[in-house]
């Protein structure tokens, strides 16, 4: 991931380094960016998970999650769209808070382009009989034993297909913590949109 600290005097180049950062995370799991903390709203309060982010696109403002639809956080999303993710890089020392609306999707291009492109070995999560969080008498891996050893094939891994589905988060909200020995500095970010839907990032500098 690129420092941020060369460019601390233009917002324009910090909010193009910040998309460009989580382009470069998405899918690479060396880069810190790549695990996100993903908030949701649930009945009993806002709940947290570990996400890998899948995708990025920096023209609609866009990141792409995989998960298994049954899984609670898809129902939430549901419920209620508004959502928070959480980005922090221990050796540059920057925290990333982002606010946006997220979507959940079971068919449609996006989906098959995910499905194809995800490895045999990942889509063994796909492959349970049960709801993840379904509580169980003995510890389990809720996929079949055979594939405990080796991946799925091809075709045995086509079942796990109706539990897949695609999370994108449309990023409304950015909040950037930089650590610094000089001392810590914060910017927010807010996207301004007209009524045509044409926008831009308004930036500001907040007390950190
Ligand atoms: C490092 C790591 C990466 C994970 N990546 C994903 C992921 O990409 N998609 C996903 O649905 N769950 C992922 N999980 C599991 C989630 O954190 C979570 O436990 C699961 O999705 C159930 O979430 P829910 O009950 O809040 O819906 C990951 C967990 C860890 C520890």
């Amino acid at each position: 991931m690129k420092t941020f600290l060369n460019l601390l005097d233009d917002f324009e180049k910090l909010t193009t380094q910040i998309w460009s950062n989580l382009e470069s995370s998405a899918g690479e799991p060396d880069q810190p960016w790549s695990l996100a903390q993903f908030a949701s709203m649930s009945k009993q309060g806002p709940e947290l998970r570990t996400l890998v982010l899948r995708r990025c696109e920096p023209e609609s403002r866009t990141l792409t999650w995989h998960t298994d639809l049954r899984s609670p956080k898809c129902q939430q999303i549901l419920d209620d769209c508004r959502t928070s993710v959480l980005f922090w890089d221990p050796v540059e020392r920057v925290q990333l808070t982002l606010r946006g609306t997220s979507v959940v999707r079971s068919i449609g291009p996006r989906v098959d382009q995910a499905w194809e492109q995800s490895k045999l070995i990942s889509r063994r999560a796909y492959l349970g009989n049960l709801t993840p969080g379904t509580k169980q008498e003995q510890m389990c891996v809720n996929f079949p034993e055979e594939f405990a050893d080796r991946p799925p094939s091809e075709s045995e891994s086509e079942d796990g297909k109706t539990n897949f589905g695609v999370i994108t988060t449309r990023i409304q909200e950015m909040d950037l913590v930089i650590l610094r020995q000089t001392g810590n500095v914060r910017a927010k970010f807010y996207w301004k949109a007209d009524e045509s839907g044409e926008g831009s990032w308004e930036a500001s500098w907040v007390c950190p």
